[in-house]
């Protein structure tokens, strides 16, 4: 956990619940969800397929309404789209017309702020994320891994308290994928960001994470939070050694593999 994490909750979800209404009859996706998240903290959240995950993050996102049970954002009820929120989803969108530079910048063109940023700003935040030399170039021109960087640090341009990460190293090959867990880790241990990750991934989960919470299966709520005592910066080659990474995915993938289709 950073130094800058304080006992009382940044993330407040109590009773949270989200019914999706159609035509075909509605479809409950969460049902009493309660969590609390600090100032700093890392939780990754794991859970099935169609649990609500992704719900789960659009409603702390500001994208979708809370309509069921109370969600705040420093004690403040989430009402729409914040500042202090980043939100990164499994593929980068960068627009393929723009540079790094100028895609990274984008947020601060938006909304109140038009002036598209301090460029020193900005290429600090690609230096953070290893971009430094590619500011110039263009989304084509950088790898998967690379473009899904860009995409961090256009979420972290307007300086988000928070960071909601949707799958974002999904569509990556495993080495890649390894590669980008070990430059979140850093980037978030720089940053004192707030991170909510969701990923099928155990080892990525328990790697990141100061806790991990499983989901069940829909309607979504939290079967456990699990805490990762495993001291950091920690790397994948140490951390398979760690007995309580063993014991900890095991118990995840217990939880999960009783809870039906995994993702
Ligand atoms: N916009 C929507 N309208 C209707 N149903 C939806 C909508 N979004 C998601 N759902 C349903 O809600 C459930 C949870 O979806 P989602 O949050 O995407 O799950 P996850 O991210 O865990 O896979 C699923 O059954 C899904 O089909
Ligand atoms: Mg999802």
């Amino acid at each position: 956990m950073n130094a800058q994490a304080s006992a009382a909750p940044l993330i407040a979800m109590e009773g949270l619940g989200k019914v999706y209404e159609g035509a075909s009859g509605d479809v409950r996706a969460l049902a009493g969800v309660g969590l609390a998240i600090r100032a700093g903290e890392f939780v990754s959240v794991v859970g099935p397929s169609g649990c609500g995950k992704s719900t789960l993050l659009r409603l702390l996102a500001g994208l979708e309404p809370c309509e069921e049970g109370r969600l705040t954002l420093a004690d403040r009820p989430v009402t729409g789209l914040s500042a202090d929120v980043g939100v990164v989803f499994q593929a980068a969108n960068l627009l393929p017309w723009m540079t790094v530079a100028e895609n990274v910048a984008l947020p601060l063109r938006v909304g109140t702020a038009r002036r598209g940023g301090d460029p020193a700003r900005i290429a600090a935040l690609l230096q953070m994320a290893g971009l430094g030399e590619f500011a110039a170039r263009y989304p084509y021109e950088l790898s998967g891994g690379m473009q899904q960087r860009a995409g961090i640090c256009r979420a972290l341009a307007r300086d988000p308290a928070i960071l909601l990460m949707d799958e974002p190293f999904g569509a990556l090959d495993a080495l890649t994928r390894e590669r980008m867990n070990v430059e979140l880790q850093r980037i978030w241990q720089q940053s004192g960001k707030t991170v909510l990750l969701i990923t099928h991934s155990i080892a990525e989960a328990i790697f990141l994470a100061d806790r991990v919470v499983v989901m069940s299966a829909r309607p979504g709520r939290v079967l456990a939070d699990l805490p990762v005592a495993i001291p950091r910066p920690r790397s994948f080659d140490t951390i398979v050694s760690h007995p309580a990474y063993a014991a900890l995915a095991r118990e995840v993938r217990g939880l999960l593999n009783a809870e039906g289709a995994l993702e």
